[in-house]
Protein backbone atom coordinates (compact mmCIF):
# COMPACT_ATOMS: atom_id res chain seq x y z
CA UNK A 1 0.00 0.00 0.00
CA UNK A 2 1.95 2.53 -0.97
CA UNK A 3 0.23 5.63 -0.83
CA UNK A 4 -2.36 4.93 1.69
CA UNK A 5 -6.37 5.25 1.05
CA UNK A 6 -8.33 8.62 -0.27
CA UNK A 7 -11.77 6.95 0.49
CA UNK A 8 -12.68 4.72 3.17
CA UNK A 9 -16.14 3.66 3.92
CA UNK A 10 -17.19 1.29 6.56
CA UNK A 11 -20.53 -0.37 6.77
CA UNK A 12 -22.16 2.42 5.65
CA UNK A 13 -26.30 2.30 5.91
CA UNK A 14 -28.81 4.81 4.72
CA UNK A 15 -32.84 4.37 4.66
CA UNK A 16 -35.17 6.73 3.08
CA UNK A 17 -38.09 6.14 5.10
CA UNK A 18 -38.54 2.36 5.72
CA UNK A 19 -36.57 1.76 2.74
CA UNK A 20 -32.92 0.67 3.55
CA UNK A 21 -30.90 1.48 0.21
CA UNK A 22 -27.51 0.98 1.48
CA UNK A 23 -27.20 -2.09 3.51
CA UNK A 24 -23.71 -1.88 5.34
CA UNK A 25 -21.86 -0.41 2.45
CA UNK A 26 -17.89 -1.09 2.68
CA UNK A 27 -15.15 0.58 -0.12
CA UNK A 28 -11.36 1.66 0.06
CA UNK A 29 -9.94 3.66 -2.61
CA UNK A 30 -5.82 4.03 -2.99
CA UNK A 31 -4.76 7.16 -3.35
CA UNK A 32 -3.72 8.17 -7.01
CA UNK A 33 -6.24 5.18 -8.18
CA UNK A 34 -9.59 4.92 -9.68
CA UNK A 35 -12.29 2.62 -8.17
CA UNK A 36 -15.50 2.28 -10.54
CA UNK A 37 -18.84 0.99 -8.65
CA UNK A 38 -20.82 -0.84 -10.66
CA UNK A 39 -24.08 -1.74 -10.63
CA UNK A 40 -27.30 -1.49 -11.94
CA UNK A 41 -30.21 1.40 -11.71
CA UNK A 42 -31.67 1.79 -7.92
CA UNK A 43 -28.39 -0.11 -6.62
CA UNK A 44 -27.26 2.75 -4.37
CA UNK A 45 -24.12 4.15 -6.56
CA UNK A 46 -25.35 7.82 -6.06
CA UNK A 47 -26.63 8.13 -2.62
CA UNK A 48 -22.68 6.24 -1.65
CA UNK A 49 -21.83 9.36 -3.95
CA UNK A 50 -23.85 11.91 -2.11
CA UNK A 51 -23.08 10.95 1.41
CA UNK A 52 -19.16 11.13 0.42
CA UNK A 53 -19.07 14.49 -0.88
CA UNK A 54 -21.54 15.59 2.05
CA UNK A 55 -24.81 16.69 0.45
CA UNK A 56 -26.23 13.90 2.31
CA UNK A 57 -26.32 12.36 5.67
CA UNK A 58 -26.01 8.52 6.26
CA UNK A 59 -27.77 6.69 9.50
CA UNK A 60 -24.88 3.75 10.12
CA UNK A 61 -21.23 3.29 9.55
CA UNK A 62 -18.33 5.81 8.73
CA UNK A 63 -16.97 7.40 5.71
CA UNK A 64 -13.82 9.50 5.18
CA UNK A 65 -12.34 11.12 2.46
CA UNK A 66 -8.92 12.14 2.69
CA UNK A 67 -8.97 11.19 6.05
CA UNK A 68 -11.65 14.04 6.74
CA UNK A 69 -15.43 12.14 8.55
CA UNK A 70 -17.59 13.24 6.19
CA UNK A 71 -20.69 13.53 9.05
CA UNK A 72 -18.23 15.66 11.35
CA UNK A 73 -15.74 17.32 8.96
CA UNK A 74 -17.78 18.49 5.90
CA UNK A 75 -15.94 21.75 4.82
CA UNK A 76 -12.47 20.04 5.40
CA UNK A 77 -14.29 17.11 2.78
CA UNK A 78 -15.32 19.82 0.53
CA UNK A 79 -12.17 21.19 0.35
CA UNK A 80 -10.59 18.11 -1.53
CA UNK A 81 -13.44 17.40 -3.64
CA UNK A 82 -14.40 17.64 -7.13
CA UNK A 83 -18.40 16.38 -7.90
CA UNK A 84 -19.69 15.79 -10.79
CA UNK A 85 -23.54 14.79 -10.07
CA UNK A 86 -25.87 12.72 -12.55
CA UNK A 87 -28.03 15.60 -12.62
CA UNK A 88 -25.53 18.11 -12.68
CA UNK A 89 -26.68 22.09 -12.59
CA UNK A 90 -24.71 24.84 -15.16
CA UNK A 91 -26.66 27.70 -15.74
CA UNK A 92 -28.22 27.20 -19.11
CA UNK A 93 -28.53 30.80 -20.79
CA UNK A 94 -24.49 31.81 -19.87
CA UNK A 95 -22.16 30.52 -22.04
CA UNK A 96 -19.25 27.78 -21.38
CA UNK A 97 -17.35 30.29 -20.59
CA UNK A 98 -19.04 32.60 -18.20
CA UNK A 99 -19.87 29.62 -16.63
CA UNK A 100 -16.73 28.39 -15.62
CA UNK A 101 -15.65 32.13 -14.46
CA UNK A 102 -18.45 32.33 -12.53
CA UNK A 103 -17.71 29.26 -10.64
CA UNK A 104 -13.93 29.96 -10.44
CA UNK A 105 -15.48 33.59 -8.66
CA UNK A 106 -17.31 31.20 -6.56
CA UNK A 107 -14.38 29.61 -5.56
CA UNK A 108 -12.90 32.47 -4.68
CA UNK A 109 -10.42 33.11 -7.18
CA UNK A 110 -9.29 36.48 -8.45
CA UNK A 111 -10.72 38.12 -11.49
CA UNK A 112 -7.58 37.03 -13.50
CA UNK A 113 -6.77 33.54 -11.57
CA UNK A 114 -10.40 32.78 -12.96
CA UNK A 115 -9.80 33.85 -16.28
CA UNK A 116 -7.12 31.69 -16.25
CA UNK A 117 -8.11 28.93 -15.16
CA UNK A 118 -11.51 28.90 -17.11
CA UNK A 119 -9.33 28.83 -20.71
CA UNK A 120 -7.32 26.00 -19.50
CA UNK A 121 -10.44 23.77 -18.56
CA UNK A 122 -11.75 25.01 -22.22
CA UNK A 123 -8.70 23.94 -23.34
CA UNK A 124 -8.32 20.80 -21.87
CA UNK A 125 -11.93 19.98 -22.44
CA UNK A 126 -11.80 20.49 -25.90
CA UNK A 127 -14.65 23.56 -25.46
CA UNK A 128 -12.53 26.59 -26.81
CA UNK A 129 -14.50 26.54 -30.05
CA UNK A 130 -18.00 26.56 -27.93
CA UNK A 131 -16.73 28.89 -25.32
CA UNK A 132 -19.02 31.66 -26.56
CA UNK A 133 -22.06 29.32 -27.08
CA UNK A 134 -25.29 29.48 -24.48
CA UNK A 135 -24.85 26.13 -23.03
CA UNK A 136 -28.59 25.63 -23.65
CA UNK A 137 -27.52 25.27 -27.76
CA UNK A 138 -24.88 22.43 -26.30
CA UNK A 139 -24.87 18.56 -27.28
CA UNK A 140 -25.01 16.36 -24.26
CA UNK A 141 -21.46 15.52 -24.26
CA UNK A 142 -20.59 19.06 -24.61
CA UNK A 143 -22.88 19.42 -21.67
CA UNK A 144 -21.15 16.98 -19.59
CA UNK A 145 -17.38 17.86 -20.53
CA UNK A 146 -18.25 21.16 -19.03
CA UNK A 147 -19.63 19.83 -16.36
CA UNK A 148 -16.78 17.83 -15.49
CA UNK A 149 -14.62 21.58 -16.18
CA UNK A 150 -16.81 23.39 -13.91
CA UNK A 151 -16.20 20.05 -11.01
CA UNK A 152 -12.33 20.65 -11.37
CA UNK A 153 -11.82 24.48 -11.09
CA UNK A 154 -10.18 24.63 -7.85
CA UNK A 155 -8.14 21.44 -8.91
CA UNK A 156 -9.19 18.95 -6.34
CA UNK A 157 -7.23 15.30 -5.44
CA UNK A 158 -10.13 13.61 -5.11
CA UNK A 159 -12.57 13.48 -8.38
CA UNK A 160 -16.53 11.87 -8.29
CA UNK A 161 -17.76 11.11 -11.60
CA UNK A 162 -21.32 10.22 -10.77
CA UNK A 163 -22.31 8.35 -14.37
CA UNK A 164 -20.35 10.49 -16.59
CA UNK A 165 -21.18 8.76 -19.49
CA UNK A 166 -24.98 7.50 -19.15
CA UNK A 167 -26.88 8.82 -22.25
CA UNK A 168 -23.86 10.08 -24.40
CA UNK A 169 -23.63 8.84 -28.18
CA UNK A 170 -20.45 6.10 -28.66
CA UNK A 171 -18.30 9.54 -29.95
CA UNK A 172 -19.30 11.28 -26.86
CA UNK A 173 -18.41 8.61 -24.81
CA UNK A 174 -15.13 7.54 -26.22
CA UNK A 175 -14.24 11.38 -25.93
CA UNK A 176 -15.10 11.66 -22.26
CA UNK A 177 -13.15 8.52 -21.55
CA UNK A 178 -10.16 10.42 -23.09
CA UNK A 179 -10.64 13.03 -20.66
CA UNK A 180 -10.88 10.84 -17.49
CA UNK A 181 -8.15 8.94 -18.56
CA UNK A 182 -5.90 13.02 -18.59
CA UNK A 183 -6.96 13.30 -15.12
CA UNK A 184 -5.81 9.92 -14.30
CA UNK A 185 -2.55 10.27 -15.34
CA UNK A 186 -2.59 13.59 -13.36
CA UNK A 187 -2.88 11.82 -10.10
CA UNK A 188 -6.27 12.42 -9.35
CA UNK A 189 -8.27 9.79 -6.96
CA UNK A 190 -11.31 8.94 -8.61
CA UNK A 191 -14.43 7.30 -8.18
CA UNK A 192 -16.56 6.44 -10.61
CA UNK A 193 -20.25 5.44 -10.48
CA UNK A 194 -21.72 3.55 -14.41
CA UNK A 195 -23.85 1.56 -15.72
CA UNK A 196 -21.53 0.15 -17.98
CA UNK A 197 -19.62 -3.08 -17.74
CA UNK A 198 -17.19 -2.29 -20.55
CA UNK A 199 -16.40 1.62 -18.61
CA UNK A 200 -15.28 -0.24 -15.22
CA UNK A 201 -13.23 -2.26 -17.45
CA UNK A 202 -11.81 -0.11 -19.36
CA UNK A 203 -10.78 2.68 -17.32
CA UNK A 204 -11.20 1.30 -13.24
CA UNK A 205 -8.05 0.19 -11.48
CA UNK A 206 -10.41 -1.73 -9.03
CA UNK A 207 -14.21 -2.39 -9.52
CA UNK A 208 -16.76 -2.81 -6.90
CA UNK A 209 -19.97 -4.35 -7.89
CA UNK A 210 -22.69 -3.26 -5.72
CA UNK A 211 -26.66 -4.39 -5.82
CA UNK A 212 -29.61 -3.59 -4.11
CA UNK A 213 -27.70 -1.53 -1.67
CA UNK A 214 -24.73 -4.35 -1.10
CA UNK A 215 -21.32 -4.58 -2.77
CA UNK A 216 -20.90 -8.39 -3.66
CA UNK A 217 -18.19 -8.11 -5.47
CA UNK A 218 -14.82 -6.40 -5.25
CA UNK A 219 -11.21 -6.48 -7.20
CA UNK A 220 -9.86 -6.07 -10.28
CA UNK A 221 -11.34 -6.73 -13.55
CA UNK A 222 -9.39 -9.73 -14.10
CA UNK A 223 -10.01 -11.08 -10.93
CA UNK A 224 -13.60 -10.95 -11.10
CA UNK A 225 -13.56 -12.64 -14.47
CA UNK A 226 -11.80 -15.49 -12.67
CA UNK A 227 -14.82 -15.91 -10.38
CA UNK A 228 -16.72 -17.30 -12.82
CA UNK A 229 -13.87 -19.18 -14.09
CA UNK A 230 -15.00 -21.17 -17.43
CA UNK A 231 -14.69 -19.81 -20.95
CA UNK A 232 -18.01 -19.14 -22.49
CA UNK A 233 -19.27 -20.70 -25.65
CA UNK A 234 -21.49 -18.82 -27.81
CA UNK A 235 -23.55 -20.01 -30.76
CA UNK A 236 -25.51 -18.35 -32.87
CA UNK A 237 -28.24 -20.44 -35.27
CA UNK A 238 -28.85 -20.01 -38.96
CA UNK A 239 -32.55 -19.21 -38.52
CA UNK A 240 -35.11 -17.88 -35.82
CA UNK A 241 -36.46 -22.06 -36.14
CA UNK A 242 -32.92 -22.97 -35.83
CA UNK A 243 -32.98 -20.87 -31.98
CA UNK A 244 -36.09 -21.96 -30.92
CA UNK A 245 -35.36 -25.78 -31.41
CA UNK A 246 -31.59 -24.90 -29.99
CA UNK A 247 -32.90 -22.74 -27.06
CA UNK A 248 -34.67 -26.53 -25.90
CA UNK A 249 -31.56 -28.37 -26.35
CA UNK A 250 -28.57 -26.67 -25.11
CA UNK A 251 -28.26 -26.66 -21.78
CA UNK A 252 -25.51 -25.50 -19.09
CA UNK A 253 -24.60 -23.13 -16.27
CA UNK A 254 -25.66 -19.62 -16.74
CA UNK A 255 -27.07 -19.57 -20.07
CA UNK A 256 -27.73 -16.77 -21.79
CA UNK A 257 -30.29 -15.78 -24.54
CA UNK A 258 -30.87 -13.48 -26.82
CA UNK A 259 -33.39 -14.10 -29.09
CA UNK A 260 -33.21 -11.36 -31.52
CA UNK A 261 -29.33 -12.05 -32.49
CA UNK A 262 -30.46 -15.64 -32.38
CA UNK A 263 -27.74 -16.45 -29.70
CA UNK A 264 -27.36 -18.75 -26.94
CA UNK A 265 -24.19 -18.55 -24.61
CA UNK A 266 -23.53 -21.20 -21.90
CA UNK A 267 -20.18 -21.56 -19.38
CA UNK A 268 -18.19 -24.72 -21.02
CA UNK A 269 -16.74 -27.23 -18.23
CA UNK A 270 -16.51 -30.15 -20.27
CA UNK A 271 -13.39 -28.66 -22.99
CA UNK A 272 -13.47 -30.25 -26.27
CA UNK A 273 -15.27 -33.05 -25.32
CA UNK A 274 -18.06 -30.54 -24.06
CA UNK A 275 -18.29 -28.71 -27.32
CA UNK A 276 -18.41 -31.69 -29.33
CA UNK A 277 -21.63 -32.85 -27.03
CA UNK A 278 -23.46 -29.74 -27.84
CA UNK A 279 -22.43 -29.37 -31.64
CA UNK A 280 -23.66 -33.01 -32.26
CA UNK A 281 -26.69 -32.83 -30.41
CA UNK A 282 -27.49 -29.78 -32.37
CA UNK A 283 -26.80 -31.43 -35.65
CA UNK A 284 -28.24 -34.22 -34.60
CA UNK A 285 -31.75 -32.16 -34.04
CA UNK A 286 -31.44 -30.77 -37.71
CA UNK A 287 -30.18 -27.16 -36.32
CA UNK A 288 -28.08 -25.08 -38.07
CA UNK A 289 -25.48 -23.25 -36.05
CA UNK A 290 -24.16 -19.99 -37.97
CA UNK A 291 -21.09 -18.82 -36.41
CA UNK A 292 -19.58 -20.43 -33.23
CA UNK A 293 -16.91 -18.67 -30.73
CA UNK A 294 -15.57 -19.29 -27.17
CA UNK A 295 -14.49 -16.42 -25.04
CA UNK A 296 -12.95 -15.47 -21.56
CA UNK A 297 -15.59 -14.45 -19.59
CA UNK A 298 -16.80 -10.87 -19.52
CA UNK A 299 -17.31 -8.47 -16.99
CA UNK A 300 -21.36 -9.26 -18.10
CA UNK A 301 -20.81 -12.75 -17.21
CA UNK A 302 -19.53 -11.96 -13.96
CA UNK A 303 -22.59 -9.35 -13.48
CA UNK A 304 -24.57 -12.59 -14.31
CA UNK A 305 -23.28 -14.84 -12.20
CA UNK A 306 -23.22 -12.65 -9.12
CA UNK A 307 -26.75 -11.83 -9.10
CA UNK A 308 -28.74 -13.52 -11.42
CA UNK A 309 -29.19 -11.00 -13.76
CA UNK A 310 -27.71 -7.98 -15.72
CA UNK A 311 -26.01 -4.54 -15.17
CA UNK A 312 -26.37 -2.52 -18.00
CA UNK A 313 -29.96 -0.68 -18.29
CA UNK A 314 -30.98 -2.44 -21.60
CA UNK A 315 -30.59 0.04 -24.50
CA UNK A 316 -29.93 -1.84 -27.12
CA UNK A 317 -31.82 -5.24 -26.92
CA UNK A 318 -34.06 -6.50 -24.25
CA UNK A 319 -32.16 -9.81 -23.34
CA UNK A 320 -30.93 -12.18 -20.88
CA UNK A 321 -34.36 -13.09 -20.71
CA UNK A 322 -34.57 -16.26 -18.83
CA UNK A 323 -32.94 -14.51 -16.35
CA UNK A 324 -35.79 -12.48 -15.19
CA UNK A 325 -37.57 -14.88 -12.86
N1 LIG B 1 -34.67 11.13 -2.06
C1 LIG B 1 -35.05 9.85 -2.13
N2 LIG B 1 -36.15 9.42 -1.49
C2 LIG B 1 -36.53 8.13 -1.52
N3 LIG B 1 -35.87 7.15 -2.17
C3 LIG B 1 -34.76 7.49 -2.82
C4 LIG B 1 -34.29 8.85 -2.84
N4 LIG B 1 -33.16 8.90 -3.56
C5 LIG B 1 -32.94 7.62 -3.98
N5 LIG B 1 -33.89 6.79 -3.53
C6 LIG B 1 -33.94 5.33 -3.77
O1 LIG B 1 -32.73 4.78 -3.30
C7 LIG B 1 -32.31 3.72 -4.15
C8 LIG B 1 -30.89 3.97 -4.58
O2 LIG B 1 -30.85 5.11 -5.40
P1 LIG B 1 -29.53 5.66 -6.07
O3 LIG B 1 -29.91 6.93 -6.74
O4 LIG B 1 -28.44 5.71 -5.07
O5 LIG B 1 -29.23 4.52 -7.15
P2 LIG B 1 -28.20 4.52 -8.34
O6 LIG B 1 -27.39 3.29 -8.18
O7 LIG B 1 -27.48 5.82 -8.39
O8 LIG B 1 -29.13 4.34 -9.61
P3 LIG B 1 -29.04 4.98 -11.09
O9 LIG B 1 -28.13 4.08 -11.85
O10 LIG B 1 -30.42 4.92 -11.58
O11 LIG B 1 -28.51 6.37 -10.97
C9 LIG B 1 -33.30 3.65 -5.27
O12 LIG B 1 -34.20 2.61 -5.01
C10 LIG B 1 -33.99 5.00 -5.22
O13 LIG B 1 -35.31 4.88 -5.66
MG1 LIG C 1 -27.33 7.27 -9.74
Amino acid sequence: MPNGNAIIVKGLRKSYGKTEVLKGVDLVVEKGTMLALLGPNGAGKTTVVRILSTLLSHDGGEASVNGYDTATQSNEVRSVIGLTGQYAAVDEYLTGRQNLLMMGRLYRLSAAGARQRAEELLEQFDLVDAANRVVKKYSGGMRRRLDLAISLIATPPIIFLDEPTTGLDPRSRLAMWDVIRKLMDSGATILLTTQYLEEADQLADKIAVIDQGRVIAEGTADELKQKVGSDRLELTMATDADFAKAEKIVSGDNKQTHPKRRVISIATSGGVSGLNAVLSSLENAGVTVETLSLHKPTLDDVFLHLTGHGAEAEEHEPNIEETHV
